[in-house]
């Protein structure tokens, strides 16, 4: 099995451009990098990952330090990347937040949430974002697009602008929070509503990029989770570095099943170098909307392939998606780790997104998911109460204001007046 955990570290084949090069992950085809514009396998329409003839070590990631560029956040690990830098601004080198009061109520030895939602468009995205753009300029193209629940279009809209290339983003109507929608519209994104859901976007999107009209950036290219896989490689370093060993478990919201993919993959290449022991290797859980679970499902029925749910619901739009194109590489990534996934309700993630705000840690819905089934899971004693847990919040609060202020307190008016706001105050 190619996504085996100790598989070792290939051979370059003829086609590979510095040592790198795509492979599929069904038939094992190999393709150059950068030659042609190629999502899936031209033999047998699998996913692609890209690979590298030297996997890196911990030695090979850079100290960081200065504020801009090479050395700061996704391209200190350049020597993991297939590029050396690309249009930055600059994006990773997020916060590992101690929780101690959720910790402590959530019961295991200790509690870190990695927030994604302090990259600069707000989400996690834009660690990918910046790979794929420097990706499209190597390979000349005129424009970019997207499927997105919003936080792809908002980061697409935000790099794609900055690398003065064209930018077209596809949401679906009425189910993409205003932050997000505000983002790709100021950042000049060309932006279409599509009456049907994010996989009915992405559907579409595919077959303009198959005619050549856009460059697809979305997580089924396979260099956007290149920028992705540095979450992993962050969260390891970050974590020895306070705790001197690894987590045991990283937990994170599913949708597309990207993230679980590139996580995995991180993982996968230090285990290669032999920079990382497979029995340090995180358990990868995943965490789905119940009204969106099919990766659960999955997980659940121990079945090979997911099924796609066509009527998806949940107030976590972000991972509103009945039809994730990354399980062939998300599946084996929860399984070989020894992870799973669970589903909570919407409920549940609201819950988890207060529990956070009071810590001060504030997040749109969806990553509240990845605490909410921390949450379930160790209700269920799936978790034990001696777990290492990294929990990833993917998006910013303010992504979705909406759902931040259904979530929380309501604003009190009050007269222009001393005495009528201590009279309130004292009610
Ligand atoms: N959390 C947030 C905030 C997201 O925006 C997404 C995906 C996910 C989690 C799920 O990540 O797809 O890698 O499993 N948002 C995509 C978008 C689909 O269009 O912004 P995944």
């Amino acid at each position: 099995m190619t996504l085996d955990l100790d598989t070792p570290a290939p051979d370059a084949p003829e086609c590979a451009d510095d040592g790198v090069w795509l492979a599929c992950i069904a038939c094992g085809s190999t393709f150059a990098p950068f030659e042609d514009v190629r999502y899936t396998c031209d033999d047998c329409d699998g996913l692609l990952e890209a690979r590298y003839a030297t996997p890196p070590t911990f030695e090979d990631f850079g100290e960081g330090a200065s504020a801009d560029g090479p050395d700061r956040g996704v391209w200190r690990y350049r020597e993991a990347l297939p590029f050396d830098i690309g249009v930055t601004l600059p994006e990773g080198d997020t916060p590992l937040h101690t929780v101690p009061r959720l910790e402590a109520d959530v019961g295991v030895e200790t509690l870190r949430v990695k927030h994604e939602g302090m990259n600069p468009t707000g989400s996690f995205k834009d660690r990918g974002m910046t790979v794929g753009v420097r990706v499209a300029e190597e390979l000349d193209v005129g424009a970019l697009a997207c499927a997105s629940t919003g936080n792809t279009s908002a980061a697409l809209a935000a790099y794609g602008g900055r690398a003065d290339l064209e930018t077209l983003v596809l949401l679906p109507a009425g189910k993409v929070a205003a932050g997000k929608i505000a983002q790709a519209s100021l950042h000049d994104a060309r932006i279409l509503e599509v009456d049907g859901n994010f996989d009915a976007c992405l559907d579409i999107v595919q077959e303009l990029a198959a005619r050549g009209e856009a460059y697809l950036l979305n997580s089924l290219n396979p260099f956007r989770l290149e920028g992705q896989k540095t979450i992993g490689f962050e969260i390891l370093e970050a974590f020895h570095a306070d705790h001197d060993t690894y987590p045991d478990r990283i937990v994170l919201p599913v949708g597309n099943a990207g993230n679980t993919a590139a996580l995995y993959k991180a993982f996968r290449e230090l285990v290669q170098s032999g920079a990382l022991d497979v029995d340090d290797v995180p358990k990868l859980t995943g965490v789905q909307a119940e009204g969106a679970a099919p990766m659960v499902e999955a997980i659940e029925d121990g079945a090979d392939e997911v099924r796609r749910w066509e009527d998806v619901e949940t107030r976590a739009t972000a991972i509103r998606i009945g039809n994730p194109v990354n399980a062939p590489k998300a599946l084996p990534g929860i399984r070989n780790t020894g992870g799973t996934a669970v589903a909570v309700s919407d409920d549940e993630i609201t819950d988890a997104q207060r529990a956070l705000a009071a810590e001060g840690v504030g997040v749109e819905p969806a990553s509240a998911a990845s605490v909410a089934g921390l949450r379930k899971l160790r209700r269920q004693g799936v978790v034990d109460d001696d777990e290492r847990v990294v929990c990833l919040t993917t998006g910013h609060l303010l992504k979705d204001p909406d759902a931040a202020y259904e979530a929380g307190n309501d604003p009190e008016p009050v007269e222009n007046d001393v005495g009528a706001v201590l009279e309130l105050l004292e009610n």
